[in-house]
C-alpha cells in the first residue's frame, strides 16, 4: 500500500516567530499511527530554522520553489544543492502560482524537476486546470501536457524519485474543493498515462491532492484509491488544523 503523504506549503506567509510556534505545534501534536509522512515547506529564510526544529522529528522538509540551473549568475535565485545543504527532502516544482504568476513553462519546470532529482531531492510536480479548461472539457488534455513536458525530459522511470500533486486551479485557495469523485478520475487519469510506459512504477508513484483541502473534507479525499496525500495551502498554516489532515491520513491507512 502507498503510504499518504501529508504536505504543507506555507507560501509567502509568517515571520520567524509564527513558523517557530507553527513547526513545534506540529511535531508535538503528530498523530499515533502509521502509513503517512508530514512534510511542511516554509519559505526560504526560514528553512534553516525548521530543518533544526524538524530535525529529531519524523517530520520531513521541502523548499517550494528551485532553480533550473546548478549555479551561477542568476540572482535571487536558489540551487538544489543549497536546498539540499539545508537539509531540503522535497521541493514543489510547477505549482500554478509559479505557472500563472510567474511565467513558468511545463518545460521550465521540468528543468527544474531534473535538477531537483539530480540533487537528490524529490520533486512534487503539480499539475492542473483552470475552470475554463475544465468547463471546455480540457482538463485531460491540460494535466497530459503538462506531465508529458516532464516525462519527455526525463523519462517515465524518473517518477520513481518524484510525486505528483493534482490541484485544480480553480479549488486553490477558493474554498471550493473538488469532490473525492472528481479527484479521483483526475488521479486515476495520471497513474494510467503513467502506467502506459510503466505500469509497476505506476502504481507506486504517490499522487496528492491540493486545492482547499482541510480536515473536514480530507477524509473523504483521502479514502478514494488513487488519492496519496494532500498538497495544503491554507489549512497548513495552523498546527491543529494540519494536524487535522493527518489525523484523516493516520484513520484512512
Ligand atoms: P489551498 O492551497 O490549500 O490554500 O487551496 C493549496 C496549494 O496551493 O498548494
Amino acid at each position: 500500500m502507498r503510504e499518504f503523504l501529508i504536505a504543507g506549503n506555507w507560501k509567502m506567509n509568517g515571520s520567524s516567530a509564527a513558523s517557530d510556534t507553527l513547526v513545534s505545534g506540529i511535531v508535538d501534536g503528530i498523530p499515533e499511527g502509521g502509513g503517512f509522512r508530514l512534510l511542511v515547506c516554509p519559505p526560504f529564510p526560514y528553512l534553516a530554522s525548521v530543518a533544526i526544529q524538524v530535525s529529531s522529528s519524523a517530520i520531513s522538509l521541502g523548499a517550494q520553489n528551485v532553480s533550473e540551473h546548478k549555479a551561477g549568475a542568476f540572482t535571487g535565485e536558489t540551487a538544489a544543492s543549497m536546498l539540499k545543504e539545508l537539509g531540503c527532502g522535497y521541493v514543489i516544482v510547477g505549482h500554478s502560482e509559479r505557472r500563472a504568476i510567474f511565467g513558468e513553462t511545463s518545460e521550465q519546470v521540468a528543468a527544474k524537476y531534473i535538477a531537483a532529482q539530480a540533487a537528490g531531492i524529490v520533486p512534487i510536480l503539480c499539475v492542473g486546470e483552470t475552470l475554463e479548461e475544465r468547463e471546455a472539457s480540457a482538463t485531460e488534455d491540460i494535466i497530459d501536457g503538462q506531465l508529458d513536458a516532464v516525462l519527455d525530459a526525463a523519462g517515465v522511470d524518473s517518477f520513481a524519485s518524484a510525486v505528483i500533486a493534482y490541484e485544480p486551479v480553480w479549488a486553490i485557495g477558493t474554498g471550493m474543493t473538488a469532490t473525492p469523485e472528481q479527484a479521483q478520475d483526475v488521479h486515476r487519469h495520471i497513474r494510467v498515462r503513467l502506467a502506459e510506459q510503466n505500469a509497476e512504477l505506476a502504481d507506486t508513484v504517490q499522487i496528492l491532492y491540493g486545492g482547499s483541502m482541510k480536515g473536514e473534507n480530507a477524509p473523504g479525499l483521502l479514502s478514494m484509491p488513487d488519492i496519496d496525500g494532500g498538497l495544503i495551502g491554507g489549512a497548513s498554516l495552523k498546527a491543529d488544523d494540519f494536524l487535522a489532515i493527518a489525523a484523516a491520513a493516520a484513520a484512512a491507512h
